[in-house]
């Protein structure tokens, strides 16, 4: 039934998978020593998560993984996008590990080896340890260190079985949602707070790509970074503006010094005070790989009342959205990898695609989410065509296997190809689940 080419159009060793991320999945949040993240402590502030949802069970992975193993065995991939909750194997951030907490990653690494699926493993999927927020996080210079340490831990215990490294997923969204607006964790809304934190997760990103290439021999290293393109709601100067200014924010104040060893220009101007000698240097090491995370382009339209004075305006009317609003724009993700591959000429991996509904099972037991099959149908057509069209894309991962807690949208946003009732913790493949399993077989006949 699919559009989309099988083998031989595909290149070949083109590498299928699905992500997920720790806080998002893990549940037991207090348990076998795990500490506090600035994500648990922001659940529990009134009204910044909706329903106040929590993710003290979320998918309980912690005790269900190896049914989530299984599960992406069934689908087929080669490979499992997961992250490590820094809190759960160093609760305090730094100082001593948490053995159980380690042990828990070992358990997951080995299933899936098992599984004959390939472990990739991200450091930072947002659940800073809040003993370092009580620090002053990511706000603090000395962050960049207590990084590179828990880099070390991680590399030395799962560097003999994990290949596949990256240091942090989407930068510009935690570091803008967290710190210049109270959108996400910790909510501080402040440009000094904000800037301070860009540099020093530039810093932190550089100083655990030292650390991993010195410490796992082999390793493929990488950073994720979501990139679309920023549009401006109207055309008039304000909004093009406001396009413009978050433009540097989202696509380029990290990925920019991290791989060309400069900031965009209107962050470098106000950045320069928290640079210091050789910082540069530092943040611009050797990487393996590009890590895109894509959904559809943002239009941007000015809002004096925002830190920045750029706020997020309404797609045109007439644009195709998805069942939670967002913009379906496959086109522009064939554009975005056409530009990336030009700009940073790395290898690009799709390590987040997918979309959100609002799924439910039918009175037979059923989830069928025809919606998600033709996102999905459609984008995976756009990244074929930008690889005809010289695109160096090695790889797709669809976010996500389960429905997750999906941040300040709570348990109300269902990104799975499995759903995962609230109620029992079930799962249940989507007609997506089977849709994507048929995909990667033919792909690779
Ligand atoms: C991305 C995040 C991921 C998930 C998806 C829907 O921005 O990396 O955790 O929430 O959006």
């Amino acid at each position: 039934m699919s559009t989309v080419p099988a083998a031989p159009a595909w290149p070949r060793g083109f590498l299928w998978g699905v992500s997920s991320s720790s806080y998002q999945i893990e549940g037991a949040a207090a348990e076998d020593g795990r500490a506090p993240s600035i994500w648990d402590t922001r659940c529990r502030l009134q009204g910044k998560v909706a329903r106040g949802d929590t993710g003290d069970v979320a998918a309980d992975h912690y005790h269900r993984y190896a049914e989530d193993v299984a599960l992406t065995k069934t689908l087929g991939v080669d490979a499992y996008r997961f992250s490590v909750a820094w809190p759960r194997v160093l609760p305090r951030g730094r100082g001593a590990a948490n053995p159980k907490g380690l042990d828990f990653y070992d358990r997951l690494i080995d299933a899936v080896l098992a599984a004959g699926i390939e472990p990739w493993l991200c450091l930072y999927h947002w659940d800073l340890p809040q003993a370092l927020d009580d620090l002053g996080g990511w706000t603090n210079r000395d962050s960049a260190g207590w990084f590179a340490d828990y880099a070390a831990l991680a590399a030395r215990r799962y560097g003999d079985r994990v290949k596949r490294w990256a240091t942090f997923n989407e930068f510009a969204v935690f570091t803008l949602f967290g710190y210049a607006q109270d959108w996400g964790a910790p909510g501080i809304g402040d440009r000094a707070a904000h800037l301070r934190t860009i540099h020093h997760v530039n810093l932190a990103h550089g100083a655990g790509a030292d650390v991993i290439r010195a410490l796992v021999p082999r390793a493929s290293i990488g950073a994720i970074h979501n990139r679309q393109p920023i549009w401006p709601e109207h055309d008039t100067a304000t909004d093009r503006a406001a396009a413009a200014l978050l433009d540097e924010h989202w696509n380029g104040a990290f990925p920019d010094p991290q791989l060309l060893g400069h900031y965009p220009p209107q962050v470098a101007s106000v950045i320069e005070p928290y640079v210091q000698a050789g910082d540069m240097a530092r943040i611009c090491r050797p990487l393996d790989w590009f890590g895109l995370n894509h959904y559809g382009p943002i239009f941007a339209r000015a809002d004096a009342a925002s830190t920045w004075g750029f706020g997020w305006g309404s797609p045109p009317a007439d644009a195709p959205r998805t069942e939670i609003g967002w913009p379906i724009y496959p086109d522009a993700f064939r554009d975005v990898l056409l530009d990336l591959t030009h700009r940073y000429r790395l290898p690009i991996y799709v390590t987040e695609n997918g979309v959100g509904g609002k799924d439910t099972p039918d009175e037979t037991g059923r989830v069928d989410d025809p919606k998600r099959i033709s996102f999905l149908r459609a984008y995976i057509g756009a990244m074929h065509a930008a690889i005809q069209a010289g695109a160096d894309v090695r790889g797709y991962f669809v976010w996500s296997l389960l429905d997750s807690f999906e941040w300040g949208a709570g348990y109300g946003e269902c990104f799975g190809l499995v759903y995962v009732s609230r109620d029992t913790l079930e799962r249940i493949p989507k007609s997506s689940f089977r849709w994507y399993a048929d995909l990667i077989a033919a792909a690779r006949t």
